[in-house]
């Protein structure tokens, strides 16, 4: 089977890659990423040798490089992760997440539909956020029947391709499969969302921002677990179906964010209380979604996946790996992402 992973070079795209290359010796992945901001070919430097590993650079948004790359791989399958995903950036400049997210999506179903040819055996697969359900008060869960209810330009860019792929398999009959998650954390995770980019100023003794008064809560999945997640439904789902993934694991952001200036001052061996000074309350995001939490019985029920981390554990993985990986956070922090992250946090 030859599987194109848009987004590759991402952070959950990387460990999808990666998951898939190494369990399955038998499939062809070609990884295919623009290689923006975000993207990053040093997450996958453990695979990038194997025989069954390929990466392609180019840009989602260009329908004819698209049709070229169908024409000259001739996939069985897509797992579409290639995207803008940062909330913020979504705020200041909205155009780049309908590009991408959604022109970017409709030239990838484009492609399927043409080249697939009404072969029912080849599969479409959308990932896709929580973030498309809007925003839950103090009590209630999203399901796979929560009404779609977009806020910020980042989840309105995602709810549209996720139409987009229903409307594919309703109208044209692909078989596709949607799965929509909750945030994610683990390695590789680019420093300019709340977990990476608080470990990396705690580390540089800098004000960790949190906005308004912390009080948002989201539900937090370790990013190999999601992985886990879309290989089970990937392999399993039937055509046209939708699973939520979640942790079961809500933390408000101002604990969560103490929990891990615990976790700092042990690793970098302060005296407890020295990290959460830096805690530094600032503007609240514009229309920032007071609460996230998925519920994925559904997941559990029909495909028997279930979380395998406790947070605590997982946070202490994720903090381990970034105080060990220094050259990866340079790197990744310095150039294009310095200019951002001067106008955003200095
Ligand atoms: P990321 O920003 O870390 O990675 C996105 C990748 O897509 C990068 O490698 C980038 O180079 C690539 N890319 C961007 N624009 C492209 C284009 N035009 N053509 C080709 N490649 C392009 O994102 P992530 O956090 O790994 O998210 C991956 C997917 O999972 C996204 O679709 C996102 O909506 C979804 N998701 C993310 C989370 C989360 O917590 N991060 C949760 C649920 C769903
Ligand atoms: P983020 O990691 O950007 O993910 P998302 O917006 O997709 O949920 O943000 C997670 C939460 O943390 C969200 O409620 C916004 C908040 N946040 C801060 O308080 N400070 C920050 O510097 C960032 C980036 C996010």
């Amino acid at each position: 089977m030859n599987i194109i992973i848009t987004g590759g070079a991402g952070f959950i795209g990387s460990h999808v890659v990666r998951r898939f290359v190494n369990n399955y010796p038998q499939y062809h992945i070609i990884n295919l990423d623009k290689l923006t901001y975000a993207g990053n070919l040093a997450n996958l430097s453990d695979i990038e040798d194997q025989v069954n590993y390929e990466f392609v650079k180019g840009d989602i948004t260009d329908a004819a490089f698209i049709n070229e790359l169908f024409e000259r791989v001739k996939p069985d399958a897509v797992i579409h992760l290639a995207a803008e995903s940062h909330v913020d950036r979504s705020i200041s400049n909205p155009l780049d997440f309908v590009l991408t997210n959604v022109v970017g999506t409709v030239n990838l179903l484009n492609a399927a539909r043409k080249y697939w040819e009404g072969d029912s055996s080849k599969r479409f697969y959308h990932v896709s956020t929580d973030e498309v359900y809007g925003a839950l008060g103090e009590s209630g869960m999203f399901t796979e029947e929560t009404k779609y209810d977009p806020h910020s330009p980042y989840s309105a860019s995602k709810a549209s391709s996720d139409h987009f792929v229903r409307a594919y398999h309703d109208t044209y009959g692909l078989n596709t499969v949607i799965s929509n998650c909750s945030n994610n954390y683990g390695s590789h995770h680019f420093p300019e969302k709340l977990i990476p980019l608080a470990i990396h100023n705690i580390k540089n003794n800098k004000p960790v921002p949190v906005y308004g008064k912390g009080e948002n809560v989201r539900d937090w999945l370790w990013v190999e677990d999601h992985a886990r997640a879309i290989d089970v439904i990937f392999h399993q789902a039937k055509a046209g179906d939708t699973y939520n993934i979640g942790g079961h694991n809500e933390w408000k952001n101002i604990d969560l964010i103490r929990l891990l200036c615990n976790i700092m001052d042990r690793k970098l061996g302060r005296p407890a209380g020295e990290s959460a000074k830096l805690i530094t309350f600032v503007k609240d995001r514009a229309g920032h979604d007071l609460r996230y939490a998925i519920d994925s019985t559904k997941l559990q029920k029909d495909l028997g996946w279930v979380p395998s981390l406790q947070f605590e554990e997982g946070l202490e993985k994720t903090v381990d790996w970034y105080l060990a990986n220094e050259e990866w956070l340079n790197n990744v922090t310095s150039g294009a992402y310095q200019e951002y992250y001067n106008k955003q946090y200095s």
